[in-house]
């Protein structure tokens, strides 16, 4: 039995989409974990390229059951899009599953990421105002309304009104906003109610029997360690945990069954929004990786800040979700760079430091020292093996493997789906 945990390693957008689409064929079972459509995975594969927002990246392998968590916040527009495109593009989505559990973004949690990005002024967060914030904070303050409210009309009804009550009178009087009206909303949720019915159910039952029945099953990560509201840079963070503990919580799995805990680090570093970052590279090789990589973020378009490899807030990620093992994505953008580096310690306050610092503040003073290594100039978009790879690009991942005490089974040295460098196998 194999329950494989497939997380963000640093701030997001490591290539997840990729390494699941790939890793998929041999399971039975991806479930989405965390997050919402603030996400955005892309995958390239027979079918096309793909950015999805909500929808497991297992959906290209038709013997695939996906299922999207109850950690996950579902925008029900954003889901229903999504199903619309996929199936439009000869993708079959029959095999989806939405979890009774998951809880619902609804109109005013959009509406509020933005009012609150707006009030925040030059303390901005950078969210992707998708609403997940508002959506999550609902969650815990126990006035959410999730999927499985949508089949019960009467009920919904009820939960909306008393919980729109309360938007609107924040909507008013912090923001000087129109109300919502009930029955627009009611009516609109009714909608989509109807046609993700068939999707809906309590999940934990089907995700049991295959657990039972020692099916592969990989969790699918959304966001990055960086971006988690305990361990990421506070409170430059999202709002639900995207570490492999979360995939625990996202999906009622226990933690003893997950067998696997794989990391996906780029081979540099990006972050898209606020807070602070040691390595970002505010240059001309930060501009070459963002233009080469096509870094611009996929659910917003905003550029994403690029850097070095950081391996001291790699060790985190490392400890913080105990990796059994890393996969490296975007290799080939090194291609043809004279050197690399690899951000190895900080300068914090005229000490040398090897932890990734807690306070947001005193991170913004860490300066990042640097050890250099020699870069390969040949293309690897075609190496499919570790021993074919440019001999200064396997000392570049020696060494990665070695600053973060995990192996890297791993290797992506292209956006297509069989751009894959296998070092040991990560499914059976
Ligand atoms: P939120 O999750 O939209 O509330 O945004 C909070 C922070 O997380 C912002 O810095 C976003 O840019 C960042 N973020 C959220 N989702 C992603 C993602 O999928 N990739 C990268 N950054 C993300």
């Amino acid at each position: 039995m194999s329950v494989v945990a497939l997380i963000g390693g640093q701030w997001g957008d490591e290539g997840k989409g990729k390494v699941i689409d790939s890793l998929a064929g041999k399971a039975k079972m991806v479930i989405r974990f965390s997050g919402g459509d603030n996400a955005g995975h892309t995958a390239i594969n027979p079918y096309g390229e793909f950015k999805l927002h909500l929808i497991p990246s297992g959906v290209f392998h038709p013997h695939v059951i996906c299922i999207i968590g109850n950690g996950v916040a579902v925008n029900p527009a954003v889901l229903l899009k999504e199903i619309e495109e996929l199936r439009g593009r000869g993708v079959e989505v029959n095999n989806l599953l939405v979890s009774d559990r998951a809880h619902l973004v609804m109109p005013y949690h959009t509406l509020l990421d933005g009012l609150e990005e707006e009030r925040r002024g030059k303390g901005a967060l950078g969210t992707t105002r998708r609403g997940i914030g508002p959506a999550f904070a609902d969650k815990v303050a126990r006035i959410g309304i999730r999927t499985g409210d949508l089949l019960d009309k009467d009920a919904f009804y009820r939960q909306l009104n008393s919980t729109l009550e309360f938007k609107n009178a924040i909507l008013a009087k912090l923001y000087g906003h129109p109300p919502l009206s009930l029955e627009e909303i009611f009516h609109q949720y009714c909608r989509y109610a109807e046609q993700l019915a068939p999707f809906i159910r309590e999940t934990e039952t089907t995700i049991h029997q295959a657990l039972a029945k020692g099916e592969s099953i990989l969790l699918e990560g959304a966001q990055g360690t960086l971006l988690d509201p305990d361990f990421g840079t506070y409170p430059y963070v999202t709002s639900s945990s995207p570490l492999v503990g979360g995939g625990s919580q996202g999906t009622g799995i226990g933690p003893m069954e997950i067998s696997r805990a794989v990391g996906v680090f780029k081979a540099y570093i990006t972050r898209v929004g606020g807070g602070p970052m040691p390595t970002e590279l505010k240059d001309d090789v930060g501009e070459l990786i963002r233009e080469k990589a096509k870094e611009y973020g996929t659910t917003t378009g905003r550029p994403r800040r690029c850097g070095w490899f950081d391996a001291v807030a790699g060790r985190l990620s490392v400890q913080v979700n105990s990796l059994s093992d890393i996969a490296l994505t975007h290799l080939d953008i090194f291609d043809g760079f004279p050197s690399v580096r690899i951000c190895t310690a900080y300068r914090l306050d005229n000490k040398t430091v090897d932890y990734f610092p807690s306070n947001a503040t005193a991170l913004e003073r860490c300066q990042p020292v640097y050890e250099e290594l020699p870069g390969w100039q040949e293309s690897i978009a075609d190496t499919r093996d570790l021993e074919s790879l440019p001999q200064q690009a396997r000392r570049y991942v020696a060494r990665i493997e070695d600053l973060l005490s995990c192996p890297i089974s791993f290797i992506a040295v292209g956006p297509a789906r069989e751009q894959v460098v296998e070092v040991k196998p990560i499914l059976p």
